[in-house]
């Protein structure tokens, strides 16, 4: 494995491998641990587009392991902003890292520095195309919860048009087959495109019907950062909320997952309902990081 630019590039055999070398790394990640097996490389992480988890998870990732980080954040402080390429900023990259993390607002973009780079990339979110590593924090996740990922039903809620994170769990889970419930605002809606063979789709109408017989939900808010009419927004933003009566009504025994940050659609009554996972997720988030790390740079 030389990159991970897409979510695509994850085949099942390669998602169960790195399921399996994150439970090695779980309980180092879980018990804030350490271990040597990155000593002496060091971690780019680039994020030209705002983060809190991604950055700082990926981050933590590589000092658990016992590499070290050199981080750049904000399109406005780089030499983007005076016209440099992407790929000529790989280039430059190339000479200090062994290992490039990189986010930014344009589709296409970690591909594009790829391009230019001579170590391994990650896509950490290109802008509203894709987010391969949230997609195996989410899997982790649900394989820790249920075993397995074969077969599962999910409901995703929310901004599917403009998610990234439903997009990626879509694509990663198309490997596994099971079935998408859709729930949207009808501006909203999930693509065409991104409706990956091997999944089974149904579009609800109302949050009952997509609630019910499900093993999981996931929810993500209204990407307000696509919004041109605010008041549009405004009107969108709690469209659909989670609350934790209808959940202990329709699906008492599902996991809800949320890539953070959550906004309005699910409110902080549901925190410690037994289903919420989204908090519970983070530390996998830096296993499955470290597992994805030790691979681009060890094999
Ligand atoms: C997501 C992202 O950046 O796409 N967050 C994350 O990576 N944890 C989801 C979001 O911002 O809504």
């Amino acid at each position: 494995m030389q990159n991970l630019l897409s979510t695509s590039e994850l085949t099942k055999e390669l998602v169960m491998e790195l399921m399996e070398s994150a439970d090695s790394y779980y309980d180092l990640a879980n018990c804030k641990g350490s271990s040597n097996e990155l000593e002496g490389k060091i971690l780019a992480a680039l994020f030209y587009e705002p983060s809190t988890r991604t950055r700082l998870s990926t981050e933590t990732a590589m000092l658990r392991l016992g590499g070290r980080v050199i981080t750049a954040v904000g399109e406005e402080y780089s030499s983007l902003r005076k016209g440099e390429s992407l790929k000529d900023t790989a280039k430059v990259i190339s000479n200090y890292a062994d290992v490039v993390a990189i986010r930014h607002k344009q589709a296409g973009s970690a591909k594009e520095f790829a391009e230019g780079a001579s170590v391994p990339v990650i896509n950490c979110g290109d802008g509203p195309a894709d987010h391969p590593t949230q997609a195996l924090l989410e899997a982790y996740q649900l394989y820790r919860t249920f075993g397995k990922l074969d077969g599962l039903t999910i409901a995703y809620i929310g901004d599917l048009k403009n998610s990234r994170t439903s997009n990626a769990l879509l694509k990663l889970l198309s490997n596994f087959g099971g079935k998408a419930k859709l729930l949207s605002p009808p501006s909203l809606k999930l693509v065409e495109e991104s409706k990956y063979e091997g999944i089974e789709y149904q579009e609800c109408e109302t949050i009952e019907e997509a609630l019910s017989g499900v093993d999981a939900i996931y929810s993500s808010r209204v990407r307000v950062e696509y919004f041109d009419d605010q008041s549009e927004y405004e009107r969108l933003k709690a469209y659909f909320v989670l609350t934790r009566e209808l959940l202990e009504t329709n699906c008492p025994d599902a996991a809800l997952l949320h890539a953070l940050p959550r906004i309005d659609e699910i409110p902080e009554e549901v925190d410690d309902w037994k289903g919420a996972k989204y908090f519970e997720a983070l530390a996998g988030g830096v296993a499955v990081r470290m597992a994805l790390l030790k691979k681009l740079l060890c094999s």
